[in-house]
């Protein structure tokens, strides 16, 4: 207990100097509460407001994935080159230590695999809050099909993980699951990504798109991530990044192009380059191919 009487008096008041306050710098939340921001800031890089996110989340879906088939000798590595890491509870769990102290995007949701085709969306929530607490998620990662025959399951999936997350300052991620049948144009994403936001997402994953990307990142009040999708050639992966950057997403939460590429850590580093340092295609893949003689 301090002492009742013979304290230095208080006296460094600053009368006059104005209270120091920042905006906060991601993107649509200015307004949310301490944990929260806290939350979004060890995501979003506070010096250049990205992130490079890491997505390894595939397995809950599709089993042993290329490239994830030992998630302790592949993802380890890579770890420490990402500012965060998506994957499901299990996949945390079992392969990474929690001394990595690193910022967790935790898959919520849980539902059919690749082999029931069209059935693909039809999820729930399969991790419910408290255990994104015990887990210390950073965010909580909740697939939303719009427009598919789920779209309904999957709405209801999203507004109760941003309902349960908002009572102790979680964050959600909402993910733009684009079905078969649909086009992946700016038309459905700009939509997409927008009603996520609208429903409450504080942070959305959609895909890129060639034609008019920059009207779905300006249509989005909360920042967008893109998803990698399938491999691509390395330099046509950093091109893809690189425009998606320009036109305004904060951030990339990619899998298959990172673990899948003829060399995954020099591949993260050539994509930090791109969404941190703003290097071009051509100097990220110099930066790639340097790294990889290297490693
Ligand atoms: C799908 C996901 C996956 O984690 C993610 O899209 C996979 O990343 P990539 O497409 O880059 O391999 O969120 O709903």
């Amino acid at each position: 207990m301090p002492e009742e009487s013979g304290n230095i008096e208080a006296q460094r008041f600053g009368v006059g100097v104005p209270m120091q306050e920042e905006p906060f710098y991601v993107r649509g939340s200015n307004h949310l509460d301490w944990g929260m921001q806290d939350r979004l800031s060890r995501m979003f890089n506070p010096k250049t407001g990205k992130t490079v996110m890491l997505a390894f989340d595939h397995g809950y879906i599709m089993g042993p994935t290329s490239g994830l088939e030992r998630m302790d000798l592949t993802v380890r590595r890579l770890v420490p080159h990402s500012d965060v890491i998506m994957c499901t509870r299990g996949a945390l769990r079992a392969t990474i230590p929690p001394t990595f102290s690193k910022p967790v995007s935790l898959r919520v949701t849980a539902g059919s695999t690749v082999l029931v085709g069209d059935d693909l969306f039809n999820e729930c929530i399969g991790v419910d809050i408290e255990e994104a607490v015990r887990l210390n998620a950073t965010i909580m990662a909740v697939q939303v099909c719009i427009g598919g025959k789920y779209e309904h399951v999957t709405i209801r999936n999203l507004v109760q993980a941003i309902d349960a997350g908002n009572k102790y300052g979680i964050p959600t991620l909402g993910v733009t699951a684009v079905g078969r049948e649909m086009a992946r144009d700016a038309r459905y994403l700009g939509m997409a990504s927008r009603v996520l936001a609208e429903l409450g997402a504080h942070v959305i994953k959609t895909y890129y798109c060639e034609e008019g990307f920059e009207r779905v990142t300006a249509g989005c009040p909360v920042p967008i991530v893109i998803a990698g999708g399938k491999k691509l050639p390395e330099l046509e992966a950093m091109t893809m990044c690189y425009n998606a950057i320009d036109q305004g997403a904060c951030g990339v939460d990619m899998g298959r192009n990172i673990f899948q590429a003829d060399d995954p850590v020099a591949m993260i580093q050539a994509v930090r380059a791109i969404v941190h340092d703003g290097e071009k295609p051509d100097k990220a893949l110099e930066i790639y191919e340097t790294l990889k003689q290297e490693g």
